[in-house]
């Protein structure tokens, strides 16, 4: 362009031009100023004191959570302005718009999801009518549309002077959450206090995230634990993260920090499909199907009563060695989580020989049990890793209903129809053989070691009842030898997986070290057994 400072006729004709049309100071017109004071005002959150004794606490804001959790610029909020009505106790002065709770939807890693994150710099993230109503709306909106529900619960539970409004409100969306069980992924994620009646949400979606020294669950307080009971606990020991994934079981997942915690939910979100009505995603890998795993053959070689943690065999089956493990603290002796085969999402149950020998009891049965419906509910084929002694002994087991709890797994392998492939690795005896989806439990193909020994129970004690006769009035001196010969008798015959893959209880016995291209092979088989959404609807009953 010329320089028209070099160009004092043009430049003359540029001054006149802008004398005919001078510039327009635009007025913004009255409603939109409106628009926007009002959406700042609310865009804000609660009182900046508020805001800072959250972040003082290590937290992040309602509104920082969604923004870890959902894609740059693709959140998509309703209700902002939404108030409560209430105007009992003073609280006609406390109202904020958005009444505590953010909710909308967005994608996560371009997958949409709903959400809804409590502000605990509004009322302590306290539940009124107003803040339920918001939440059950976005829960029916991921229920029309068949996406997952995240909920980020920080909150002082029942907002106190809103009355029985709140417990009506906690109860529609108990009601929802019940109703979605099964059809849609749901998720809560504790990021601060959840308490008193409050927690029932929690405990009826599919997955609870909690983050240690921030989150806290109790239905009672420690003052209220105090006045009742005369204990003295503070809220870490009586509801804090490690506790919950470790003893209650409520808590699926634990992670150190916030991002830490919404980097562990999108890596759960990519093994699920969005509803029942779909399959889960399938991604491509690199790691070759017919990759060689060694460590299986070690499991022939080493002594059967020797132990060993199930995590190794299933870090080397799993492509890429990915394993998303659930529940990774609450009994140990079952390992539940995702990996993929051959890029297609497979649900893992597996026996844990490191822990109480890998027996089954109370815990173990009800955390598989839940595990395998979930799996059922959401298409995803299960594969099952076998390597029990039988059912943990006791007297606290049996009063406290290990035949009531067993049952669960029973059930649930019985019920569950989506592709179900098992792996003897060693051990498999007695009731918890036919519990870890046995052939006529209805596994659809079922693999067994070389290693495998499966009989109704261990060679000494059976021994001990089929020969108890001959022992007592052998001389003591040889009681230790014949036990010993009568014992690898049994074990010739029964303990080994050659006379029940003579009964077809077992389809293969397979090499070792070809277990993952098998595996792969066999859910390749099995892709189709079931469309999604055509098995008739089973809510994901927590247990
Ligand atoms: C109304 C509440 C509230 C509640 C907290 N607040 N909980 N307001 N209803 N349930 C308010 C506080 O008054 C305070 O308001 C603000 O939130 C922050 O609370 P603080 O106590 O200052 O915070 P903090 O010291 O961090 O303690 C957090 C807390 C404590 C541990 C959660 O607030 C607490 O114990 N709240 C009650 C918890 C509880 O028992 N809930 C159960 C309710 S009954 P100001 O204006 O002072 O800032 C229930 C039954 C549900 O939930 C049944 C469903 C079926």
């Amino acid at each position: 362009m010329a320089d028209l400072t070099e160009d004092p006729i043009g430049q003359a004709r540029v001054e006149s031009t802008k004398k005919l049309h001078p510039k327009k100071v635009r007025q913004v017109p009255e409603n939109l100023k409106k628009f926007r004071e009002i959406h700042e005002q609310a865009m804000a959150g609660g009182p900046p004191e508020k805001i800072e004794a959250q972040k003082a606490k290590g937290k992040l804001t309602a509104r920082e959570r969604i923004d870890y959790l959902i894609d740059k610029g693709a959140f998509q909020e309703v209700g902002l302005l939404v108030e409560s009505r209430c105007a009992d106790f003073g609280i006609q002065d406390k109202h904020i718009k958005g009444d505590g709770v953010i909710t909308g939807f967005g994608n996560v890693n371009g997958r949409p999801v709903a959400v809804f994150s409590q502000d605990f710099a509004q009322l302590g993230g306290s539940l009124g009518l107003a803040h339920a109503k918001k939440i059950a709306s976005i829960m029916d909106l991921a229920a029309h549309s068949k996406i997952p529900v995240i909920g980020i619960l920080d909150s002082g539970g029942a907002r106190i002077q809103e009355g029985v409004d709140s417990l009506d409100g906690y109860a529609e969306i108990f009601y929802r959450n019940t109703k979605s069980s099964g059809v849609i992924p749901q998720i809560s994620v504790i990021l601060g206090p959840c308490a008193g009646g409050a927690v029932y949400s929690p405990a009826l979606t599919d997955f609870v995230f909690m983050v240690q020294g921030i989150s806290n669950m109790f239905v009672t307080g420690p003052e209220v634990v105090k006045a009742a009971t005369g204990e003295e606990v503070d809220f870490e020991t009586l509801g804090g993260s490690m506790v919950h994934a470790s003893k209650s079981g409520v808590c699926h997942l634990v992670a150190q920090s916030e991002p830490d915690c919404f980097r562990q939910l999108k890596e759960l979100l990519s093994f699920l499909p969005q509803s029942r009505f779909e399959n889960p995603p399938v991604i491509e890998t690199k790691d070759p199907e017919d990759r060689k795993v060694p460590l299986m053959e070690k499991l022939c070689e080493v002594d059967p009563r020797k132990s060993y943690r199930i995590n190794h065999i299933i870090w080397w089956l799993a492509d890429d060695h990915k394993f998303l493990e659930i529940h990774h603290n609450f009994a140990k002796n079952i390992v539940i989580g995702f990996i993929r085969l051959g890029g297609r999402v497979v649900g893992v149950v597996a026996n844990n020989p490191a822990h109480m020998a890998g027996a089954l009891d109370i815990n173990a049965s009800d955390k598989a049990s839940r595990f395998v419906r979930f799996l059922n509910n959401f298409n995803i084929p299960i594969l099952t890793l076998v390597d029990v002694p039988g059912y943990w002994p006791g007297v606290a087991q049996e009063h406290g209903g290990i035949i009531r709890h067993g049952a669960k797994l029973l059930y649930a392998y019985s019920e569950a129809d989506v592709p179900k492939v098992t792996l003897v690795l060693r051990k498999a005896y007695g009731g918890a053989y036919i519990a870890m989806s046995s052939k006529f439990l209805r596994g659809d193909i079922n693999f067994a070691l070389p290693s495998a020994e499966i009989a109704v129970m261990g060679p000494r004690g059976a021994i001990e009842i089929l020969y108890s006769k001959q022992i007592n009035e052998s001389k003591d001196e040889e009681k230790e030898a014949l036990k010993a010969s009568l014992a690898r008798e049994y074990s010739d015959k029964f303990a080994s997986p050659y006379q029940t893959s003579s009964t077809g209880s077992i389809d293969e016995v397979i090499e070792p070290s070809e277990a993952r291209q098998r595996l792969i092979n066999a859910f390749r088989i099995l892709a189709d057994k079931r469309k999604p959404g055509t098995s008739e609807r089973a809510g994901n009953i927590p247990m």
